[in-house]
């Protein structure tokens, strides 16, 4: 269909006058592109995001956060989800998809984190290539966001993220790289803030020498809402389309014809975007017109997608004495209290939320699966006291983590620490659910804890995950896509996270125009996350990949052979030695042993996910491509193995590796 579709578009381009020009690359009512009614080209329609269709209208699915979607490390998972999502999207006639979020989580503060997929450029790009492939096949375009570097929403309009090349080839642009290449992706959405020194929508070197050069990208590139500070200079640049048109800021129509009469920006660049735009309408509709099965909007099976994606994705933390899972008797009694047992959130807010029809919350969900015992909402002394166990639930909501602005690192210390250590002191069997978009403070109150279960932001129906984990219904099988650190200060980007005397506080970003630009240094380069505990020989309180199961997991047999191509098959074999069937998350890392840059001392390069009956066996092979050995060397402007000895280990989270072995490449 390539070819036609050019042939076409062209054909439209020749005849379009220069203000229908100019009026396509602006799109309008905030979702819409505007076509050119008089050739025909039909407007589009687009809506965010990517955990389920933001429609005040029409009732849609709220599913788990995206971040819960990468803890499930689980492909087929991501791909169901992204079907899922796109196919509500399509059944409300909405033709772009405002999503996936793909920024990688540098701190546990960024309030967009729940709606992105954790701090590993691997884990993250092969997520986010299995959801853009499922959904596009939908008939709809998704659109990649927010290129790049927007790892902050604090002022994140005026935050200048100031980071080296190599840096960002092998992490932060890892993500969108796979979801261009391997996932084909139609088009990409810029960010807020400057990458550095140069707003991204304006950042040639971004948007045209990576992306269009590089990368080879032959879709689109639209602005965020009001993102296109320099139209001139964004459409030069490599931007196309500039959203959403809202007249005060960007004055429409009149500042692209003035660029054009002056002579600031050439009819070519106008050209350039339109048939971008053109080309772009066109395939989507020829997508549409090729599809034969009806979408279905919000139905049973998304919630089955739903409520599995959370039983895949909440990660049990601790289990002191195997207090979990609770077996639910006649007699029992339980207290569930904490500020999110009863609504407990579903999404942090912004963009990403869907509002929920008939949430399921914690409570709720204890009730409903230990009908036989007798389950208090209280916090009082004497009843905790007489408790079989007691169920703190707490954390963030959308009102506290969201879009355009910050959260803390720490927990409310009234809302919910204190909560935690009153239940503590008056019964030992406390299990703490913690409802949020990332990691948070948990050293001054775990070690008295006996079970923590990370639930992430559920959706709209995973509090009965919740409570399929406690009462053993379901074996947890989630696994960190983050690290926890035991403190702020031990995180990697801790003392170049925020300005200099910044609290993790702000306001939401409406005075952005008339605040000054600030720089944040990404000075731990590419030691981002787990990569920066291993160089600092440092432990977290949990690293990345780590999860707890009721079963337990052998591996043993590791082969490593080179492949063709200059990669490698690494073989090993998982047994589950508990007696109950689980999942097992087996975590290939590669390390380079000598190098003549500073190289992280393993990096994640591979991951399989098994389901195992008591005593069952599988044999896995995990195929290592040549980029697994790579690093982008600046200078040559290119990915580089140097030859020599590397480092291939098989592990159960970045800190327990099970099996290891060596390459010579
Ligand atoms: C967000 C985007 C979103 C857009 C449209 C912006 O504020 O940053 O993620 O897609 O609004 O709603």
């Amino acid at each position: 269909m390539g070819e036609t579709i050019r042939q076409e578009a062209r054909r439209l381009l020749a005849a379009m006058t220069r203000d229908e020009k100019i009026d396509l690359v602006h799109g309008v009512d905030n979702v819409w592109t505007r076509g050119v009614p008089r050739l025909g080209v039909r407007k589009l329609r687009m809506a965010d995001a990517s955990m389920g269709l933001r429609d005040d209208l029409v009732p849609a699915t709220a599913f788990p956060a995206f971040i819960a979607l990468a803890a499930t490390w689980n492909r087929e998972r991501a791909a169901a989800y992204g079907q899922a999502v796109a196919e509500e999207f399509r059944a409300a006639d909405v033709d772009v998809l405002l999503g996936p979020g793909v920024n990688l989580y540098r701190t546990a503060c960024c309030g967009r984190n729940f709606e992105y997929l954790g701090e590993d450029p691997y884990l993250a790009s092969r997520m986010a290539v299995a959801y853009v492939r499922a959904a596009q096949a939908e008939g709809l375009s998704t659109t990649v966001k927010h290129f790049a570097c927007n790892n902050s929403d604090w002022h994140r309009c005026c935050s200048n993220s100031v980071v080296d090349e190599r840096t960002l080839r092998e992490v932060y642009l890892q993500a969108f790289e796979a979801a261009v290449k391997d996932g084909g992706t139609r088009a990409l959405m810029t960010s807020y803030n400057l990458l550095n020194g140069e707003y991204t929508a304006c950042n040639r070197w971004l948007s045209h020498k990576v992306l269009r050069e590089d990368w080879g990208f032959d879709g689109l590139v639209m602005s965020d809402w009001n993102g296109a500070r320099d139209l001139g200079k964004a459409f030069r640049a490599g931007m196309d389309l500039d959203m959403p048109g809202v007249t005060q800021w960007n004055g429409y129509p009149k500042p692209l014809r003035e660029l054009l009469d002056s002579g600031q920006l050439k009819p070519e660049d106008l050209d350039r975007s339109v048939f971008q735009i053109l080309k772009w309408t066109l395939e989507i509709q020829k997508m549409q017109e090729d599809r034969s099965r009806p979408p279905r909007g919000r139905c049973a099976d998304h919630a089955a997608v739903a409520l599995q994606t959370a039983r895949e994705g909440i990660v049990l933390l601790r289990n002191r004495d195997n207090l979990l899972p609770l077996e639910a008797r006649p007699g029992m009694r339980l207290c569930v209290t904490g500020p999110a047992a009863y609504p407990t959130a579903t999404s942090g807010g912004g963009a990403a939320e869907v509002k929920a029809v008939d949430p399921v919350s914690i409570l709720g969900a204890v009730c409903a699966l230990a009908p036989e015992a007798t389950v208090l909402r209280t916090d009082r002394a004497e009843e905790l006291a007489r408790a079989d166990a007691v169920i703190v639930c707490v954390g963030y909501d959308a009102e506290r983590e969201r879009e355009g602005l910050d959260r803390p690192w720490e927990l409310h210390w009234h809302r919910d620490v204190n909560v935690i250590r009153h239940c503590q002191n008056h019964n030992p069997n406390t299990i703490v659910v913690i409802v949020a978009g990332g990691g948070v403070e948990m050293a001054s109150w775990i070690d008295k804890t006996a079970a923590v279960l990370h639930a992430w932001y559920p959706g709209e129906n995973g509090c009965q995950a919740i409570a399929e984990i406690i009462f053993g219904k379901v074996n947890p099988s989630g696994r960190l896509p983050i690290t926890i650190p035991r403190s702020w200060a031990d995180g990697a980007a801790a003392a170049n996270y925020l300005p200099p005397g910044a609290s993790h506080y702000n306001l939401p970003d409406y005075d952005w125009p008339t605040r000054a630009v600030f720089d944040v240094k990404y000075e731990e380069g590419v030691f981002v996350g787990h990569r920066h505990f291993d160089r600092a020989g440092r432990t977290p309180l949990f690293p990345f990949g780590f999860g707890l199961s009721y079963t337990t997991f052998e591996y043993s047999g590791l082969r490593v052979t080179k492949s063709a191509a200059g990669g490698a098959d690494v073989a090993f074999r998982v047994r589950n030695t508990g007696a109950r069937a689980g999942a097992e998350v087996a975590q290939v890392y590669v390390g380079d042993v000598q190098a003549s840059v500073p190289r992280p001392v393993k990096e994640l390069k591979g991951f399989a996910r098994l389901v195992l009956e008591p005593g069952q066996e599988q044999e896995v092979t995990v195929a290592l491509d040549r980029r697994a050995f790579a690093f982008f060397d600046v200078a040559r402007q290119d990915w580089v193995v140097e030859p020599g000895e590397f480092r291939i280990c098989v592990g159960a989270s970045s800190q327990e590796m099970r099996l290891e072995g060596k390459l010579v490449v």
